[in-house]
């Protein structure tokens, strides 16, 4: 296998990549990855539910073995995510709603304090507000009304005064309902002098609707002094099964994922302010796209067998001499 990229190290666009923790065993996906990649996100590994088996057990293995990765190989992290109403730990939603404020308090000092100094952004709060712009009922909200999201900022920062710490959502990256109601929240925020540093677009599209309005989106954001950065960027298509039963794609879609993603990535590049392009996985061999949308997948810029699609010249283009040679590195 060899690969043949070049990454502008001085430049402030980076392009990144989700990382799965389990899949950190296969020695061509830890190899693809610093080769690739100049920032890395645990796709899974510093969720509550992955860190937090038990209120009185912290779980850093899964954590650890991304940062391992990072810190070998000079990568940047983005932590994600504190704040999130998914993936969270059963023993949670069995508290009573009086102690969850502690619980996340004590959850945000013990795991940013764990990586100060070390995670340049934070995912602090995920979600928070739902498509209509209204704020998402979670447990977090029950217990304290829509004040959880700047005491997670603040204790974030207590934490870790280093680290960037963001807000992030889907269904964000143009100008719209719920991107206005970020507008408004974040202005709010920063009004209240609560430490946000940075929006982050989270990016999940569907083949043939890329933005249309995602420069002018996050460029204002960018004017209120944040950072802004594409988060977890895949583009899903269609997949059938050809008469072998094998999966398979149409090719005009493949042509158009690339498309899609060239204008994202032109789209975010046009914003000085956006320090990330995180893709949400490194292949359709690793990717929660076929659990979750059935009958949708093939969303990343490498096939199943890590061989590149033609989204990969359009994330990479200018800055890999994209000569990916990887023989069918799974078995
Ligand atoms: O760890 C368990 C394992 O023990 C168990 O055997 C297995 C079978 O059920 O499940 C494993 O947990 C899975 C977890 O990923 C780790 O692989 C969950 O079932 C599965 O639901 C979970 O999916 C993740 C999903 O968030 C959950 O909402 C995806 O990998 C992850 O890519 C996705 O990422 C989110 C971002 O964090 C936030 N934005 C949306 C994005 C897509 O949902």
């Amino acid at each position: 296998m060899s690969i043949e990229t070049t990454g502008h190290d001085h430049d402030p666009f980076r392009i990144g990549c989700a990382v799965d923790a389990d899949a950190l065993d296969d020695p061509v996906y830890r190899q693809l990855i610093p080769r690739l990649f100049r920032l890395i996100t645990p796709e899974n590994a510093m969720k509550f539910v992955s860190l937090r088996p038990s209120r009185d057990v912290f779980d850093f293995a899964a954590a650890d073995r991304v940062m391992e990765l990072a810190e070998a190989e000079g990568l940047a992290v983005r932590g994600h995510t504190l704040a999130w109403h998914s993936q969270l730990s059963e023993w949670v939603g069995e508290l009573p709603a009086g102690e969850r404020a502690d619980v996340l308090r004590d959850h945000i000092h013990t795991v940013v304090g764990r990586y100060s100094g070390r995670i340049e952004q934070w995912d602090v709060v995920n979600e928070p507000l739902d498509d209509d712009g209204a704020p998402r009922r979670t447990p977090w909200f029950e217990a304290s009304g829509i004040d959880y999201i700047a005491d997670a900022f603040r204790w974030a920062h207590e934490a870790d005064p280093s680290a960037r710490l963001f807000i992030n959502d889907y269904n964000v990256e143009d100008l719209g309902e719920k991107s206005d109601a970020y507008y408004v929240l974040v202005q709010r925020l920063l009004a209240e002098g609560v430490p946000i540093h940075g929006f982050g677009a989270q990016g999940h599209r569907i083949v043939g609707d890329p933005p249309t309005t995602m420069r002018e989106n996050l460029q204002r954001f960018a004017d209120l002094g944040l950072q802004v950065a594409l988060t977890e960027v895949d583009i899903r298509m269609p997949v059938g099964v050809d008469e072998a039963s094998v999966a398979c794609v149409n090719a005009a879609d493949l042509e158009r994922q690339a498309s899609d993603y060239t204008t994202m990535v032109a789209a975010a590049r046009a914003v000085p302010e956006c320090t990330a392009f995180v893709l949400w996985g490194l292949s359709d061999g690793h990717s929660w796209i076929p659990e979750t949308f059935a009958g949708f997948g093939a969303a990343h810029v490498l096939d199943g067998r890590l061989q590149p699609k033609p989204a990969f010249d359009a994330v990479f283009g200018e800055q890999a001499q994209a000569a990916v040679e990887v023989e069918a590195a799974l078995p």
